[in-house]
């Protein structure tokens, strides 16, 4: 869809001279009569670690949706890898997508890890973690084994190849959701909330893998609620309030001298 109406939207993130990731401007979503983002824009380069962080209801996950084209913008602009994002009005005026393989191509790209672990029960962690290298991507099977052990070991998981999720903890179910996200070899990686289903015991071994990402510097975009992970990992943090970005910058300016009432009240509640 072209940026028609866009305000100029580029976000007021430094560049660090590595090539664009992912591009978003002016994105509106409306629910029906629910207007949950109101012309948000961002952007992600090579190595960038963006935290969005925001209130219940704020729209971080529908934001994250769209780029994963989960959802459906109802305006504004996607960019993918350099890619935009092609959508149409089909004849109820709902914005769907002009071309449904340009849908497969991007989701190949990103490796989106949710709150709630979605391994299929009915494999093995190594079967969960081959299978769209092997069945959607046309990666051999030998080698998508190969790289399967080898980012089950990353994760810590190499002993529990055979063994079904249902027989593991959250802490190593999402592990091992990282780790076949990463199968696909994205360009980036989209975590929503990846540590809040947790109890807060495990918390801390999930958070040490996507720290170990970040300090790769492999680039991702992360809601969180862990406001001290974040001032870690991040380079970019953004705020939302009601689907507009309240404010954004370091997080250092974010967590240690925020400048919106709003921002600074949220950063009291939750810390
Ligand atoms: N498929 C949907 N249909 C209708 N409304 C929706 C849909 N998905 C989300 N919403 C609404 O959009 C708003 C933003 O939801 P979203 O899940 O993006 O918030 P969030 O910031 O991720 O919140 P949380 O921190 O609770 O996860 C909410 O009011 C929600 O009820
Ligand atoms: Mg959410």
């Amino acid at each position: 869809m072209s940026a028609e109406g866009a305000a100029t939207a580029t976000s007021g993130q430094a560049s660090n001279g590595a090539a664009e990731a992912i591009h978003i401007e002016n994105l509106h979503k409306k629910f029906g009569d629910l207007h949950v983002l109101k012309g948000v824009s961002l952007s992600a380069r090579d190595g960038d670690v963006v935290a969005i962080i925001g209130g219940s209801g704020s729209g971080k996950s529908t934001l994250l949706r769209c780029i994963n084209c989960l959802e459906n913008p109802t305006s504004g602009l996607i960019r993918v890898n350099g890619e935009e994002i092609r959508l149409k009005k089909d004849g109820h005026g709902h914005t769907v997508p002009a071309d449904r393989r340009q849908i497969e191509r991007i989701r190949s790209r990103l490796g989106m890890v949710f709150q709630s672990f979605n391994l299929w029960s009915h494999m093995t962690l190594l079967e969960n973690v081959i299978e769209v290298p092997v069945h959607v991507l046309g990666v051999k099977r030998d080698e998508a084994i190969a790289t399967a052990e080898k980012l089950l070991a990353r994760v810590g998981l190499a002993e529990k190849r055979d063994v079904y999720p249902a027989f593991l903890s959250g802490g190593q179910q999402q592990r091992a959701a990282i780790a076949r996200a990463l199968a696909i070899q994205p360009r980036v990686m989209l975590f929503d909330e990846p540590t809040s289903a947790l109890d807060p015991e495990l918390v801390g071994e999930v958070l040490k893998v996507i720290g170990d990402l970040a300090r790769e510097g492999r680039t991702m975009i992360l809601v969180t609620h862990e406001m001290k992970f974040a001032r870690e990992v991040a380079s970019h943090v953004i705020y939302l309030y009601n689907g507009q970005v309240e404010e954004e910058g370091p997080p250092e300016q974010i967590f240690g001298a925020p400048k919106s009432e709003r921002l600074k009240q949220f950063i009291r509640s939750i810390g």
